[in-house]
């Protein structure tokens, strides 16, 4: 769970739909300045711009399957490439199967990049449904809101931008969420073993409140420094 002292760190988070790996990943990249990498945002794009990928993508997405490992690797592959990079990534959603993670081993030794740790968001499935269902985001800046967790301090007003349109997910539905969850159990649950064989894996009670989380996560990235 370790690197050179000044190095870019390299956070995998792990965790069911709504465990929080999103408004998680946005509170450490504004901490530490990394990049969030997050699949099922690179895929939207995708479905978005109409590309072979997104056609492919849109239909798994909406029926809550997962999309295949050879598209979602490519993406990750070009993602990586990227310049930002070099400031550190936080991988959000992915990855989520065993191919994946084999794959991603694989890319961060060849792109010389070294893994500090695999953090496990540990949550109660029946608490993710609702937390799901009462999801919004504002159009303009992203910004993540909850209905009841997460409210807007001034209705209709973004917090962040000021944006007054908001935008909810097409695959936040009961049907898509239960199906989203049990593909989380079958695929991508058993990659909890595959990091604490590496040594890798940290686990985060991810029930309550938001800042708390949050203040847990940054001892885990505190303890993933090595020694000056
Ligand atoms: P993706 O976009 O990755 O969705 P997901 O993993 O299902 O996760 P979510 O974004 O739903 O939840 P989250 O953990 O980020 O929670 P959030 O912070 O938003 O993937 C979507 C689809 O794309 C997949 O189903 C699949 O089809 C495809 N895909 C993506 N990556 C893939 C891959 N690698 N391989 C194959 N297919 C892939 O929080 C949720 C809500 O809860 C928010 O409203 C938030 O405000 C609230 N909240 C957060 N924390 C708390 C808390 N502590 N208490 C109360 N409320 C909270």
């Amino acid at each position: 769970m370790d690197g050179p002292a000044n190095s870019p760190r390299t956070i995998i988070l792990l965790g069911p739909p709504g465990a929080g790996k999103g408004t998680q990943a946005k509170k450490l990249v504004e901490r530490y300045g990394l990049v969030q990498l997050s699949t099922g945002d690179l895929l939207r794009a995708a479905v978005k711009a109409g590309t072979d990928a997104g056609r492919a993508a849109d239909k798994v997405m909406k029926e809550g399957g997962l999309v295949s490992d050879e598209i979602v690797i490519a993406i990750v592959n070009d993602r990586l490439d990227a310049p930002d990079v070099a400031a550190g990534v936080i991988f959000d959603g992915f990855p989520r199967t065993t191919a994946q993670a084999s794959a991603l081993d694989d890319l961060l030794v060849r792109k010389g990049i070294a893994l500090h740790a695999a953090i496990l968001l540990e949550v109660d499935d029946a608490a993710m449904v609702e937390r799901i269902s009462g999801r919004f985001t504002c159009a303009a800046c992203g910004e993540g809101y909850h209905d009841s967790f997460k409210p807007l301090q001034t209705p209709g007003v973004c917090d962040a931008c000021g944006g007054m349109e908001f935008a909810r997910r097409a695959d936040d539905t009961a049907e898509t969420v239960a199906g989203r969850l049990q593909a989380y159990h079958a695929e991508t649950a058993p990659l909890v073993a595959h990091y604490d064989a590496q040594g890798a894996l940290a686990r985060v009670d991810a029930m309550g409140d938001i800042k708390r989380i949050t203040s847990d996560l940054i001892d885990v990235m505190e303890a993933t420094r090595a020694p000056a």
